[in-house]
């Protein structure tokens, strides 16, 4: 079965994508958009030789015949045959690396889940033209996971913290409660950086507002 991570991943792609899912590991969201015929061209890659074995693997018990490369990021792809790319479990310094403006003329989508840096992640993306059309904010074995839907020239304004909407109440909260804690071990003579914490606050709690 998949994982409510992956679930949410797969839900924003769409039958007629041609779709690179990059840095596949397991294989698992492939596999499952192969198997119920979910996307029309699929390509699975890793650039660990033992991870991407797994996915042939797993494949493999399926009778599943899906492409797959082994190589960093996007070297030795020819995008062009492609619009929609994959990236997920990864942080916003290696999905920064990989998409690269040169491999992304043809791509017209962007289904990214990063670990960490996510107003990062959304302001790189925002200056190569990818606008932020969703995201699907849910918690995982007491992880959170912020699952974001970007297109190209797609017109959205939106914060650093991303779409306010209803899955995004119990994040938000959580957020202001670890600034807050930061803000509470933070001597009170340290008073600009006591002000960037409490402006943070106050800026998620309006976002709160907004959901
Ligand atoms: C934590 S796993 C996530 C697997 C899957 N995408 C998911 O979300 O469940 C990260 C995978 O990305 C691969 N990876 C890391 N850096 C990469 C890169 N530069 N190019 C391709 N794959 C990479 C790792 O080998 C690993 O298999």
């Amino acid at each position: 079965m998949l994982s409510k991570r992956l679930e949410a991943i797969a839900s924003f792609v769409d039958k007629n994508d041609n779709l690179i899912d990059v840095g596949c590991d397991h294989g698992y969201l492939g596999i499952y958009l192969k198997e119920n015929n979910l996307v029309n061209n699929l390509l699975l890659t890793d650039i660990n030789k033992n991870a991407l074995n797994n996915a042939i693997n797993n494949m493999q018990k399926l009778n599943l015949n899906i492409a797959t490369k082994l190589t960093n990021g996007l070297d030795n792809i020819d995008t062009t045959n492609f619009n929609t790319i994959v990236i997920s479990g990864m942080g916003t310094n290696t999905i920064k690396q990989i998409l690269i403006p040169s491999k992304l003329k043809t791509i017209d989508k962007l289904i990214i889940q990063s670990n960490n840096h996510l107003a990062e992640l959304r302001g790189y993306l925002k200056s190569l033209g990818f606008g932020l059309v969703d995201e699907i904010t849910l918690k995982e074995k007491n992880i959170w996971y912020v699952i974001c839907l970007f297109r190209k020239n797609f017109c959205s304004n939106y914060s650093a913290y991303g779409i306010p909407k209803k899955d995004k109440i119990p994040y938000y909260k959580y957020l202001i409660k670890n600034y807050q804690n930061i803000l509470n071990g933070i001597p009170k003579d340290n008073i600009e950086i006591r002000k960037k914490y409490l402006n943070i606050i106050e800026r998620l709690n309006k976002l709160l507002e907004e959901c």
